[in-house]
């Protein structure tokens, strides 16, 4: 586990709970944005997954408030919602869903799944941490399953990294490490990891290409 993610999940445990406050706040200031932006994420995880059958093992991680992983629920999956903030476990409690404490870089995982899912989780990543997470969900998941994932994409970036609080995002007063990845980087560490790439886009900001969408295979 890489100092910045250390210190990330540090600011996680210590203020989730404002996470959670000025999430909502953000998303009641444009509701018809966040209304579509969350039906697009919906249509997205429904299209990708729907290939497993009815009852497959689905695991979240990094699951903030739970409402993926609730979704995924509500598809018909069994569906187990993780993340490493106690505040955001609760929320994820309080939704009546499965729920572990589980650290990616730190926690061994016994279960296996039939997809995994972690949703701007990245961002807080270095790229020795990518290439952990990537061996990781590996060893975690079933032949054949499915990982899908996003990161910021370092084209529309100035700078590969910073500490940053972003004012007009889900801001909770201090600063979390982001890191920016280039495709062909990421590519780079998906091939040595043996993961078949299934599907891949780019979406959001003002190009449609802030983030890199990652579907991967087994
Ligand atoms: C920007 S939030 C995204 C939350 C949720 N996935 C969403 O899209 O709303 C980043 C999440 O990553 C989690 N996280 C950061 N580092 C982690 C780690 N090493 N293992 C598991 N979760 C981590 C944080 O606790 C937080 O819930």
């Amino acid at each position: 586990m890489s100092k910045e993610n250390e210190k990330t999940v540090q600011v996680y445990e210590k203020n989730a709970g404002k996470y959670l406050k000025t999430s909502i706040e953000h998303d009641n200031l444009d509701p018809d944005k966040a209304k579509r932006k969350r039906e697009k994420l919906e249509k997205f995880i429904k299209d990708n997954i729907e290939v497993l059958p009815k009852g497959a093992k689905i695991l979240e991680i990094g699951s903030g408030d739970g409402s993926n992983a609730k979704y995924i629920e509500s598809l018909g999956y069994d569906v187990t919602a993780s993340d490493v903030a106690e505040d955001f476990l609760n929320a994820i409690k309080s939704k009546g869903l499965k729920t572990i404490k589980f650290n990616v870089l730190e926690d061994e995982c016994e279960e296996r799944y039939s997809a995994v899912l972690c949703w701007r989780v990245f961002v807080h990543f270095t790229k020795e941490d990518v290439y952990k997470v990537l061996q990781k969900v590996h060893d975690i998941l079933e032949d054949g399953g499915i990982f899908i994932f996003n990161c910021i994409n370092r084209e529309t970036r100035d700078v590969d990294e910073e500490w940053v609080d972003f004012s007009n995002e889900y801001h909770m007063g201090v600063e979390r490490y982001y890191k920016y990845f280039r495709e062909e980087e990421l590519n780079e560490l998906i091939e040595k990891t043996g993961y078949k790439i299934c599907n891949f886009h780019k979406e959001g900001g003002d190009n449609s290409n802030k983030w890199l969408v990652y579907v991967l295979k087994k």
